[in-house]
């Protein structure tokens, strides 16, 4: 397991170039499979997740090749091969694969994901939609296992009862190449969800409305990649650095930014009295001054992203009076850090899942633990903030979703290290939830 240390109390200052969207690459990589020819994906974060979706790439013999931030998926000695329980419980995201497989193969054998730090996460609008397509699915041993019928899957008309990100994009992976036309309803709108749509579109699918309510997908015989994708900007990892900026920077530029996809992150952030200079793709982060309280409730894409509650959750602290509220839509149950922030002194109380934070006038350093990726940001944030030293246990959390973080924080001015933990050598870091 990785424990990060952290040597706080250090203004932070200078520029921060954002990578990859992780929530895009973990969907893009499976989706390559898709594809007859070589995929060239640019712009992709060094994150652990990425790691081993190649892993589990290797194993269905897919080779890639990754050099900077350009990975190259050549799929084209693929072999359909079941992705059983353990691999897939070590990363959720791999539960595209079931979409991808289905859409290339017609057959997906791939573990059941399992629930997780951040409360229950149901799948059952994404199996809802394989039917819906005319695929057969199973749940033997712990594992789903998924058939199209002889002649393949159809299109169908799905209309999911929430705007799932998961579902949206496993029925588009899925769908493709099915016959005759699809049309997702109450489709999600996130950005990754375009990036998914133009990825596949420029290797021949036909998928119109991505980023609205309905999406309309026309299914083509075979997917051949021609050009390279370049994957968005992570807005959470943008939206974590704005959060660092304002709770201890003395000054920093974000660079490589698509400032419309953090509106909502940066009106709040705005509100508080946080000022901001955007650039074209760059935004000035100035030392805050005096910040008020404000009531976060997170909801889906364009409302206030559910992976920014816990990194704004130190900025509401810093405020000099008043009560911040914060209210989780999507995850209500997403309030592991809370206990953790207390250990550093934070005047932060959670009841019924209403979180309500109070000014805190000093984090001391203190050692935590990252239940998952974003409170693992959250922790981090407080202790480049703390007095003294912050030891954030199960850190691997943190570096399965942020890129090259270590190396950032650093050129920013911050003390900053990862290390084996001492009392747990060699156990790899638990299962998170992104
Ligand atoms: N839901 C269902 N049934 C389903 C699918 C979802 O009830 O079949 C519920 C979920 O329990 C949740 C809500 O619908 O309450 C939204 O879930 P969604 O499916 O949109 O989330 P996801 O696709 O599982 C992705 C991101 C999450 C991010 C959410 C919301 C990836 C790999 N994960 O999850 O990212 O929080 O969308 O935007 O894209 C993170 O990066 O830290 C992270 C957790």
């Amino acid at each position: 397991m990785k424990q990060m240390i952290i040597h706080g109390g250090k203004p932070l200052q200078g520029d921060v170039w954002i990578g990859g969207a992780k929530n895009s690459t973990v969907a893009l990589i499976p989706a390559s499979i898709l594809s007859r020819t070589t995929v060239t994906l640019e712009g992709v974060p060094r994150i652990a997740d990425v790691d081993n979706l190649m892993d589990l790439l290797a194993e269905m013999d897919v080779h890639c090749d990754f050099k900077e931030t350009t990975l190259k998926i050549d799929p084209k000695d693929i072999r359909m091969s079941p992705l059983p329980a353990g691999k897939i419980k070590s990363l959720r995201a791999s539960y595209y694969f079931m979409g991808a497989l289905l859409g290339r193969f017609g057959k997906a054998i791939v573990g059941f994901p399992g629930g997780d730090d951040i409360g229950p996460r149901p799948i059952d609008q994404h199996i809802k939609g394989f039917e819906a397509l005319g695929a057969c699915v199973k749940n033997e041993d712990d594992q789903i296992i998924i058939t199209a019928p002889e002649d393949g899957l159809h299109g169908a008309k799905i209309h999911l009862k929430m705007p799932s990100v998961g579902a949206t994009m496993n029925i588009i992976m899925a769908s493709v190449t099915a016959k005759g036309q699809t049309i997702i309803e109450n489709a999600a709108k996130e950005p990754e969800i375009i990036d998914l749509a133009t990825f596949l579109n420029n290797m021949g699918a036909v998928i119109r409305g991505a980023g609205t309510d309905t999406i309309r997908i026309e299914g083509v015989e075979e997917l051949r990649a021609q050009i390279p994708h370049t994957i968005i900007p992570d807005r959470i990892e943008a939206g974590t650095y704005i959060s660092i900026a304002a709770c201890i920077g003395n000054g920093i530029r974000i660079h490589n930014i698509i400032e419309e996809h953090l509106d909502s992150y940066l009106a709040k952030v705005e509100e508080m009295g946080v000022v901001i200079d955007a650039d074209e793709d760059s935004l000035f982060v100035y030392p805050a001054g005096d910040l008020k309280m404000v009531q976060v409730r997170t909801d889906v894409y364009p409302g206030f992203a559910t992976d920014l509650q816990q990194p704004i959750t130190p900025l509401l602290l810093t405020a000099k009076t008043g009560e911040g509220v914060v209210i989780d839509n999507i995850y209500p149950k997403r309030i592991g850090h809370i206990a953790e922030l207390q250990k550093m002194g934070a005047n932060i109380q959670v009841q019924d899942n209403i979180i309500m934070a109070h000014p805190t006038a000093e984090f001391h350093g203190a050692e935590v633990t990252a239940g998952e990726i974003r409170a693992g940001a959250c922790l981090m944030i407080a202790g480049l903030m703390a007095d003294g030293t912050t030891i954030i246990d199960k850190a691997g959390n943190i570096l399965r979703g942020y890129d090259r973080i270590e190396q950032k924080l650093r050129k920013l001015g911050a003390d900053v290290s990862f290390k084996d933990d001492p009392d747990e050598p060699g156990i790899m870091d638990p299962v998170e939830d992104n």
